[in-house]
């Protein structure tokens, strides 16, 4: 079985409270932080940024931190995002004018590199740069927002990517981003996905008042993941 990864994404949880709710999502059985930075340019929201991602790493969390850029221009804020203490750096082809040097640059700040592709954008960019990044991710919705549905044909391009990786022998991760819970990770995992961002299932899934308030969700995505 491969190794599976759960990556909440925070743009679901409380943000009054968005220590607690890391720490709590982690103690509950998550293995990444995934990290929406949205500009209102690139795509039509607007979230958290480096300072953020550096308030979480003082208030102690130290597990990896997935940031997941949907910003345009991308180069600019790197640095800022390593230095805050990012583990993934992930960018839209899309945003950057210059992939390789984006890719160098996440690299020489000391971070992980990925490509982000929206549902609809084809995956060529692949073929000059995936021994270079180490993580694909792939959305399963188009960006912006949490809580969309899962738009099924990306599951046979995860099933192309994993195919490219497996071809090259690669140590590259293949995520998916985008409308999935308990009720499809099992499929999404079949289709060669080995880490799964979930927003709203997480963090919709359970009261507040609940000390262990996602143990659950994510004990029932694993106990999911186990029939891959
Ligand atoms: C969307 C973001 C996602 C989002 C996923 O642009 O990149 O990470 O939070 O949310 P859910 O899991 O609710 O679809
Ligand atoms: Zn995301």
């Amino acid at each position: 079985m491969p190794e599976f990864r759960i990556a909440p994404s925070i743009l679901s949880a409380n943000f009054a409270k968005l220590g607690e709710e890391v720490d709590n999502v982690l103690a509950s059985g998550a293995d990444i932080v995934h990290f929406d930075v949205m500009d209102n340019h690139y795509v039509p929201n607007l979230t958290i940024g480096p300072l953020v991602c550096e308030a979480l790493r003082k208030h102690g969390v130290t597990a990896p931190i997935d940031v997941h850029l949907m910003v345009k221009p991308v180069d600019r804020i790197i640095p800022d995002f390593a230095k805050a203490g990012a583990s993934y750096i992930t960018f839209h082809p899309e945003a950057s004018e210059h992939i390789d040097r984006t890719i160098g640059l996440i690299k020489e700040s000391g971070c992980k590199a990925g490509l982000v592709f929206n549902p609809a954008t084809p995956l060529e960019v692949l073929e000059y740069t995936l021994d270079k990044i180490d993580m694909v991710l792939l959305m399963s919705v188009n960006p912006g927002f949490g809580g969309q549905k899962f738009i099924p044909y990306v599951l046979d391009k995860a099933r192309k990517v994993r195919k490219m990786i497996d071809e090259r022998g690669l140590n590259v991760s293949l995520e998916i981003d985008g409308g999935v819970g308990p009720a499809n990770i099992l499929d999404v995992a079949k289709a060669g996905v080995d880490t799964f961002v979930a927003g709203s299932a997480v963090f919709g899934a359970a009261k507040d008042s609940d000390p262990n308030r996602y143990n659950s969700v994510i004990a029932t995505m694993r106990a999911e993941l186990a029939k891959a």
